[in-house]
């Protein structure tokens, strides 16, 4: 179909998400992705260079992925999971648990990343029920941003993102990090927080030296804590989890996103013994119908494996020290209110730019990179080799220099 077709076609019958139809731009027509490289129906090719909404760990259409995801279809392709189990559900529980950071003894699966929000939001209003105790308060970060549906959506910040719901939302008590004065209130249920990176509300960097106080405070007054690593897991900071940076560990973590590689939408909520504990008479009352569908679980797996293998570290030290380079050099440009990198995460906020001016140079330049406002950021599959990412910064100091 040519490009032309396309576009009309898409234009009658669909409706895209975040998507400004103000603007005019036309959706780009991908026909084809391998690697970093995403290929249009045009013959133009794209560097992803922010994952894809950042799922994507080890590159497109990754063989040993496609592969996996093959032979499980053919094998047991979805099962409900209410009274029923699988081994790719069990093994992808026990694997995850094993890697993530402090003591926590259960997953329930969900199927992105707002749902496996929604459910620690549940857990946790549900496990106070359970113990008849009335905390029901949910506190945090300003600049937070856990996901699209109501529950997410209202224990994150407030912002003209979610202007035309804050009638319909949940109140919550909304903290800057360094701000300790809120957790001895009683009422106070929980405390949710990206950890070290606020991730949508602009790449907001904060230090794990002001989290760990957060945690312990929350610790000292009995509020639980949930991490959402929805964006930080699974590599993105360096290593593993972002809550590794942290000498304090949460009861609660969040992930989606790159816990498929990339490739299928999967939510997972870990939590404590204690607060599984609490449901052992009351069964939790949440779940959808897709919950823990095999061939997802299954691609998890595999992208665990690529993951775990030693090259896929060395690439994450790899782009790091480039991303660290590249900051050590431009940090001070006059453009630049600031310049800073995370693991393989690079930040850049201009003082002003013309945000879709911005998005439509790099994609002329065949680079997808998605600026938030001001706040432009790379953050690129893993198997990115260093002349790509060169590239990269090539368009990026060309808007820095002109
Ligand atoms: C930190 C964080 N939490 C939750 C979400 C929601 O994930 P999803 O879009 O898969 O629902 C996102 C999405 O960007 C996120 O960055």
């Amino acid at each position: 179909m040519a490009t032309q077709l396309w576009i009309e076609k898409d234009k009658s019958y669909i409706w895209h998400p975040f998507t400004d139809y103000n603007v005019g731009r036309l959706p780009i027509p991908i026909v084809r992705a391998k690697g970093v490289y995403l290929f249009a129906e045009d013959g133009k090719s794209y560097i992803d260079a922010i994952s894809s909404w950042w799922v994507n760990l080890h590159g497109h259409c990754h063989p040993y992925i496609v592969q996996k995801i093959q032979a499980q279809a053919e094998e047991l392709e979805h099962v409900i999971f209410a009274d029923f189990t699988h081994a790719p559900a069990i093994e992808l529980a026990s694997r995850l648990l094993s890697l993530l950071p402090g003591s926590l003894s259960k997953i329930f699966y969900s199927d992105n990343g707002s749902t496996a929000v929604e459910t620690a939001l549940k857990i946790v209003f549900q496990y106070w029920h359970n113990r008849d105790i009335p905390k029901t308060k949910v506190v945090c970060l300003k600049h937070s941003y856990h996901g699209d549906t109501f529950g997410a959506m209202s224990a994150a910040g407030r912002n003209k993102y979610n202007r035309p719901f804050w009638h319909y939302m949940f109140n919550v008590e909304q903290i800057e990090p360094h701000q300790l004065d809120i957790f001895d209130k009683e009422d106070v249920a929980c405390f949710i927080f990206e950890p070290l990176i606020q991730g949508p509300g602009g790449m907001v960097i904060y230090p794990a030296e002001q989290l760990d106080a957060l945690l312990r405070c929350c610790k000292e007054h009995g509020v639980l804590t949930i991490a959402d690593e929805v964006m930080t897991g699974f590599g993105r900071t360096g290593p593993l989890f972002a809550c590794e940076h942290l000498t304090q560990t949460p009861d609660l973590i969040c992930l989606s996103k790159g816990i498929t590689g990339g490739f299928l939408p999967l939510g997972a909520t870990a939590c404590s013994d204690e607060i599984f504990h609490t449901f052992k008479e009351h069964p939790f009352l949440h779940g959808h119908t897709y919950y823990a569908n095999p061939i997802i679980c299954q691609t998890a797996l595999a992208s665990l494996d690529l993951l775990l293998e030693n090259s896929c570290y060395q690439q994450r030290q790899m782009i790091a020290a480039l991303h660290r380079d590249f900051c050590q050099k431009w940090a001070g440009h006059p453009k630049l209110k600031r310049c800073e990198s995370l693991g393989t995460i690079l930040v850049l906020e201009y003082h002003s730019v013309n945000r879709e001016q911005l998005y439509d140079f790099f994609l002329n330049k065949g680079i997808l990179l998605r600026p938030l406002g001001n706040v432009l950021y790379v953050m690129p599959p893993y198997c990115i080799k260093p002349d790509e990412l060169g590239a990269i910064y090539e368009q990026i100091i060309f808007t820095l220099e002109h």
